[in-house]
């Protein structure tokens, strides 16, 4: 029979192995791997010479936040669903997980859900899910976790330990813990303390200390190490209820991480691009220039950035994600300018949306660097990403008849020398990019997503249709048995506290 489409000559690369092998595919799933060159003459539609370039599953972007309302209440995050996941695919990116935002005021994660929908539907490049992103865990929403997870397909949600619009108390996330873990939902945490925040705001503020740079002085370390090490100790407390921790950035956390993971707690950890490529110098620019980096946590320094590569050599970081979270810089209405006044022309960082544009730059900066083993490339960016957010092996993967044909054709290495990556390369609908100038050797040559070419760099760019991109409903995470030492310890008693 005919395929759909075959590629050639590639070097297959999953997160076990680097393979020279050619892939068929039809009605959009991988249906045959065979040694190298042996398909260059099957019957297909279509036939994609490689030329002994990489060919990987396409990147899972489980941290990504679209057309999300700022945390300050002014506009919201500068990339739709339209734009954010065109950026993605022109980065190698196949499946995205974004945030359905509950607001304080309501009481509903399930309207979150629905409003989210809405902003997706018809209007996505690439696959994508959703994390409820939990800010009023009243009676109410904790009550609909099991719809969630039985029937809307999202098994994860995200709560904050900061930001005065979103910060949940210990009492508070110990009650989302206990309603995540009967649901079997994984619960991802923002570790960052938001009191110590406030406080040393004010006296930085009290200081006349209001650039861009002050911004990494308010979120100093500690205010992440001890946010996690609670984080940890509330999830053990509820029985050892699984939570991720999302951009983790600096060392003493990582540490603490590693070490409730060596003794079998299950935490899971999650770093980002921000962490690996910028330091707290590249908030300290002339004028505003800061604000192009202010995320949260902020970029450290460069011994941190050492061990945060270090945490995803030795597997304390399950997952790469960007946590695209762009604000536009020459933007005083919904942009990192917001925070400009006459009296206050180098604007104030308490008010600087947090959040950096990171979508498409995620794989091939991180591919670049050539710091990560080929195999560890794509467990971190894609593999973990989809067995922790209960997608493997439909996503993830290139398993003959079960796995969707999802895939990323890097160029033979070489072809493209290198190259500085400038905001003009990109997609996405914001003004910057962190990372100009920076140098590249590689970038996706071909996006395919359920076996259709939907980037083709020397070919039409973006080839794919934005009605393209499905929903998926996700299954429990599946990452490392997770959800097992949960079930042996049957239902959570408070006797044994
Ligand atoms: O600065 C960041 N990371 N903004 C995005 C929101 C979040 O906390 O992930
Ligand atoms: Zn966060
Ligand atoms: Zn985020």
């Amino acid at each position: 029979d005919e395929y759909d489409l075959v590629i050639t000559n590639g070097v297959c690369v999953t997160a076990a192995d680097v393979a020279p092998l050619d892939i068929a595919i039809r009605d959009g799933t991988i249906v045959l791997l065979a040694p190298s060159g042996l398909l260059s003459k099957a019957r297909t539609k279509r036939l994609i010479d490689a030329e002994g370039g990489y060919v990987m599953p396409g990147g899972v972007d489980c941290h990504v936040h679209l057309q999300e309302p700022s945390m300050f209440g002014k506009g919201t995050s500068a990339d739709s669903y339209e734009t954010g996941t065109r950026s993605a695919i022109a980065g190698g990116t196949t499946t995205i997980i974004a945030f359905a935002p509950q607001q304080k005021n309501v009481d509903s994660v399930l309207t979150a859900l629905t409003n989210t929908h809405a902003l997706a539907q018809n209007n996505s490049f690439c696959d994508y899910g959703f994390h409820v992103l939990v800010a009023n865990p009243c009676e109410k929403a904790l009550s609909e976790f099991e719809q969630l997870a039985s029937v809307e397909g999202v098994t994860s949600l995200k709560i904050y330990m900061t930001y005065e619009a979103l910060q949940l108390r210990d009492n508070e996330i110990l009650s989302v813990l206990l309603a995540a873990r009967s649901n079997h939902i994984l619960t991802m945490i923002h570790a960052e303390n938001g009191d110590v925040l406030a406080w040393l705001t004010e006296k930085l503020e009290a200081a006349k200390l209001f650039a861009p740079k002050y911004h990494g002085h308010s979120h100093a370390p500690i205010l992440e190490s001890e946010a996690t090490n609670r984080a940890i100790a509330l999830s053990s407390l509820v029985a050892d209820t699984p939570i991720l921790l999302v951009h983790v950035s600096e060392p003493a956390a990582a540490l603490r991480i590693r070490a409730a993971q060596t003794v079998g707690q299950p935490i899971f950890a999650e770093t980002c691009p921000q962490y690996l490529f910028l330091t707290r110098d590249d908030l300290d620019q002339p004028g505003f220039e800061g604000a192009k980096c202010v995320c949260a946590p902020p970029p450290r320094d460069a011994d941190d950035q050492k061990a945060i590569w270090r945490g995803l050599q030795n597997g304390t970081f399950a997952v790469l994600s960007s946590d695209h979270c762009p604000f536009r810089f020459d933007d005083a209405v919904t942009g990192k300018k917001t925070c400009i006044s006459d009296e206050f022309p180098v604007g104030k960082f308490r008010h600087i949306p947090n959040g950096i544009p990171g979508i498409e730059t995620r794989l091939p900066l991180v591919f670049s660097a050539r710091k990560l083993e080929l195999t560890k490339f794509v467990e971190v960016t894609s593999t973990n990403a989809a067995k922790l957010y209960g997608l493997y092996p439909r996503k993830g993967g290139i398993i003959p008849g079960v796995s969707d044909a999802d895939l990323v054709v890097w160029y033979p290495e070489g072809r493209l020398g290198e190259f500085p990556l400038t905001n003009d390369l990109l997609h996405h609908d914001v003004d910057y990019t962190p990372y100009e100038g920076r140098m590249l050797r590689n970038w996706p040559r071909y996006t395919i997503l359920r076996g259709k070419v939907i980037w083709d760099r020397d070919e039409g760019g973006i080839v794919g249709e934005r009605s393209y991109g499905r929903f998926l409903k996700r299954q429990e995470s599946s990452l490392n048995g997770i959800w097992q030492t949960v079930e042996e310890d049957g239902p959570f008693d408070l006797e044994k506290l």
